[in-house]
């Protein structure tokens, strides 16, 4: 029989679902009116749009042999709500969250914001943070990179 010295050795991985509500408008600054009409449709109105986003925060970490869990939810609902809730719940993502004066609040750069605003939860280790932001598109990060090849071996490989 194998047996484990101590059940903290056990990963485990909690996720946990949240809800805000804000707008947005899809509009790059360097892009003309007729370009961003272009690439962003619908989603470039002048007056925005709304949604209602689903937020998952997934964590890990052992599990500690005192309390049975990785992390006490209170404490997971309190860093969320002061980090990322009362941030985005009913605000205009573009006006009142300052990393979107400058980028485009589409939910690829909503979902890395907010990762990096978890990243710093102090009694697990953030996985990734995956929001819905309709009921057909979701998106996920977890604080990967892509690692480029270089242009080099690209053009070699063109050859072929
Ligand atoms: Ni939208």
């Amino acid at each position: 029989m194998e047996v484990r010295a101590n059940s903290a050795e056990l990963r485990i991985e909690l996720g946990r679902r949240y809800h805000f509500s804000a707008s947005h408008r899809l509009h790059a600054a360097h892009l003309t009116d007729e370009e961003n009409f272009r690439v962003f449709g619908k989603c470039n109105n002048p007056y925005g749009h709304g949604h209602n986003y689903v937020l998952e925060v997934s964590v890990s970490g052992p599990v500690d042999p005192a309390t049975g869990m990785i992390a006490n939810l209170a404490d997971l609902d309190g860093f969320v709500e002061k980090a990322v809730l009362q941030v985005f719940d009913h605000k205009s993502l573009n006006e009142d969250v300052a990393a979107f004066q400058e980028k485009v609040p589409t939910t690829e750069n909503v979902c890395i914001d907010i990762y990096e605003r978890l990243k710093n939860f102090p009694h697990a280790k953030l996985e990734h943070v995956r929001i819905e932001e309709t009921r057909n598109n979701s998106f996920e990060y977890a604080g990967e990179e892509f690692t480029r090849e270089p242009v080099a071996s690209n053009a070699k490989k063109e050859q072929r």
